[in-house]
């Protein structure tokens, strides 16, 4: 009999919601359905102002979170209706919500999100709230994804790595099956996509370089690469994670007021910041999981040829290929990851965090709302 959860996520990027139905029945976890529906402009600008403290904030969150339980809504019935599966058929919904925030240091990350109304408007119980529980227990709240990579991924005798490449870039690095799972590494590596999609909308009118063409015209700029990588982030050790807190683009506009008086070329800063995220992210599997014999990519950066040719470039022993050549597309990961989530807090499992977020010890994560 199947066993059915679904996943919903919208990431850093704020490019859109994405939505699985994940089947349990199996050894591992199968994606049934899947459905990603865009973030309309307007909701999109909102939750990108909402990053930043502004007028009558706590008001427009809230409007903002109900805007997103909708889409949420309309992400799961989509995949109903085109699975041709009921609401009671699915056992809970593992909602992830809209980062507005993430500050573990001052104890606390903040997803927007109303998984009350998710359930009233689904019928169906909901996940929600994975996060804070991790940093309450003194960790970092993220990344959450390595517990499903490991279920999903990793091999008997093999060390392998997996790089998210959201808006921000997370590194996984899975020790061979048998090994002790509290060897599993997972950090970000620092910025993935949300510069770049920054400064390709700010000079190309694009939301984003589609295929790193863009940057494949521009020239790698060493000095500016230079001060990118100088970043105390990029030398910190994990447990480690990030956000538009810290990538933004204030922090771009500063790192190129102090490399040069005179424009750089705006091809030219695309380059560097591809490279910036192929640098970073290489560098952590050089430094974390010299053994991997191969790199699997998801998220949406997968699409970016240009990335993907310079990080093989960078990991010349490391086989860089995408999740798709694993059973599961680039773009359904991270959903199906709070899907498996979702699972795990129905199960009341306790999630070993210890050695990935930096958690005091093995926690619950997520708040039900019944349906
Ligand atoms: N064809 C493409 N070429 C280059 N980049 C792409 C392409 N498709 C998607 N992306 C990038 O992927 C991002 C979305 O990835 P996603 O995994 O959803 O990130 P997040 O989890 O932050 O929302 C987009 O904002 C864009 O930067
Ligand atoms: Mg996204």
């Amino acid at each position: 009999m199947l066993e059915i959860y679904a996943g919903l996520m919208s990431g850093t990027s704020m490019d859109g919601v994405d939505g699985v139905l994940l089947d349990f029945s199996d050894k591992r976890p199968c994606v049934i359905q899947a459905a990603s529906l865009e973030m309309p402009q307007a909701l999109k600008a909102e939750l990108l102002a909402l990053n930043q403290s502004g007028q009558d904030e706590l008001h427009r969150a809230a409007l903002a979170a109900n805007a997103l339980a909708h889409l949420y809504c309309a992400v799961v019935d989509q995949m109903l209706t085109q699975s041709g599966r009921t609401a009671s058929e699915i056992q809970a919904i593992g909602a992830h919500g809209q980062t507005v925030r993430h500050q573990p240091a001052s104890g606390y990350t903040l997803q927007l999100n109303n998984p009350a109304l998710l359930a009233e408007l689904t019928g169906i119980n909901v996940i929600a709230d994975f996060r804070s529980r991790c940093v309450a227990a003194g960790g970092q709240g993220a990344p959450l994804a390595p517990f499903f990579h490991a279920a999903m991924f990793s091999r008997p005798n093999e060390c392998m790595t997996v790089l998210n490449l959201g808006g921000i870039s997370n590194l996984t690095v899975l020790p061979p099956a048998e090994q002790d799972q509290e060897k599993l590494l997972g950090f970000d590596c620092g910025p993935g996509n949300a510069l770049m999609d920054y400064w390709c909308q700010a000079h190309l009118g694009h939301a984003y370089d589609d295929g790193g063409a863009w940057a494949a015209t521009g020239r790698v700029h060493d000095d500016l690469l230079s001060r990118f990588l100088s970043d105390p982030y990029f030398n910190l050790r994990p447990p480690k994670s990030t956000g538009r807190d810290l990538f933004n683009p204030t922090w771009l506009h500063a790192q190129l007021a102090k490399v040069s008086a005179m424009p750089i070329p705006p091809a030219d800063v695309q380059a560097t910041l591809c490279a910036l995220t192929a640098r970073s992210s290489a560098s952590a599997v050089k430094d974390f999981a010299p053994d991997s014999t191969e790199l699997l990519v998801c998220g949406g950066g997968s699409f970016n040829l240009h990335l993907i040719k310079l990080l093989q470039r960078h990991l010349p022993g490391c086989v860089v290929r995408t999740t798709s050549d694993r059973g599961i597309p680039p773009m359904q990961v991270e959903a199906a990851a709070f899907a498996w989530l979702a699972r795990q807090m129905t199960r009341r499992k306790a999630i070993p965090l210890k050695s990935t977020t930096g958690a005091k010890g093995s926690r619950i994560l997520g708040c039900l709302y019944p349906a």
